[in-house]
């Protein structure tokens, strides 16, 4: 018998394909965005399920979870969404995806920098809205960002692209992790220690850490503070490593000449409506994985770690 797999949200085709061939999948052809109920129930007399960051496997949810559930296999690399000390307790093997979003991230993130960096929601509202009405040599100027200093927090793999794609901007990357990486991946990058010591050389600050208790609103008035005047915030990892009121405030004051967000605390419905008021943010919808390749890569990815564990071996990705 096949074992039987709960997938919580639609996926791309192939991936859907690939499950119908080699699991009895329990699909959700409607997308629908389960309730913690709806997944126990629908969790009941599968071996694992398929889950995506929508779905929050808090300690109160694992712990409802139908003996069967042997295993959770994000579709995402984040896991924030799962509780792994629960879920390690419960004998649950945990796996995630990660490599195989770092160039979408990667581009989304030199996306958030360009469009903060140049204005673009304003400017695309103005020609939506039918506003614009002239051209002169102070008209929608912006920053410019070849050139100019890039700071990244967690020079991990989306990190390191990020920095790739930047130094075509003749950026100089600048970047903060628990430690020093190698001289071949640093690639010329250079390391500081602490936030504190690389916030004032960060013309531009990308954040791509991992949410944990530790990087909890790492970002927030006091380290703000630390960067240059006219500074441009970017964060394509998770809202939680932000304090919203603090970078409101400093997008408001001027210390910060914009921000670039996909992610958010309490997204999607009740993210800081403080942000939605602001022209010089550029806000996109938790989009840094949504490209056609990397989408099936990471339903690919997930599945190699089911197999593996349903094929008795250790998955590749195994976080808890
Ligand atoms: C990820 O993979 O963590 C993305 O944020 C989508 O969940």
């Amino acid at each position: 018998m096949k074992p039987v797999i709960l997938v919580t949200r639609k996926l791309p085709d192939a991936v859907e394909q690939r499950l119908l061939r080699d699991y009895d999948a329990r699909l959700n052809p409607g997308d629908d965005l389960y309730s913690a109920d709806e997944l126990v129930k629908r969790a009941e007399g599968a071996d694992a399920i398929l889950p995506c960051h929508t779905e929050k496997f808090t300690a109160e949810v694992i712990a409802r979870l139908p003996k069967s559930v042997r295993a959770i296999a994000n579709f995402s690399v984040g896991y924030d969404h799962v509780d792994t000390k629960a879920a390690k307790e419960h004998g649950l093997i945990v796996t995630n995806t990660p490599e195989v979003l770092s160039d979408a991230t990667a581009e989304l993130t030199m996306m958030l920098m360009l469009g903060a960096a140049r204005r673009a929601s304003e400017g695309e509202r103005l020609v939506r809205t039918r506003e614009w009405k002239d051209w002169s040599p102070s008209f929608m100027v912006g920053t410019q960002v070849t050139g100019k200093r890039l700071g990244i927090i967690g020079f991990g793999r989306v990190g390191q692209v990020v920095a790739k794609r930047a130094r075509g901007f003749d950026m100089e990357i600048h970047y903060n992790d628990l430690q020093r990486l190698p001289s071949e991946i640093e690639a010329g990058a250079i390391y500081h220690k602490t936030p504190e010591e690389l916030l004032p050389h960060c013309d531009f600050l990308a954040l791509h850490c991992v949410a944990i208790p530790e990087t909890f609103r790492l970002l927030n008035a006091a380290r703000i503070a630390l960067l240059p005047d006219g500074a441009i915030v970017v964060n394509a990892s998770r809202g939680a490593v932000i304090d919203d009121d603090a970078l409101i405030a400093a997008l408001k004051s001027g210390k910060l000449t914009a921000a670039g967000l996909d992610v958010y605390n309490n997204e999607p419905t009740n993210i800081h409506p403080g942000y939605r008021e602001l022209p010089n943010v550029f806000l996109m919808p938790h989009i840094g994985s949504a490209t056609k390749e990397t989408r099936i890569a990471m339903g690919f990815r997930a599945l190699d770690n089911l197999d593996a564990i349903f094929a008795g071996k250790e998955p590749l990705d195994r976080v808890a």
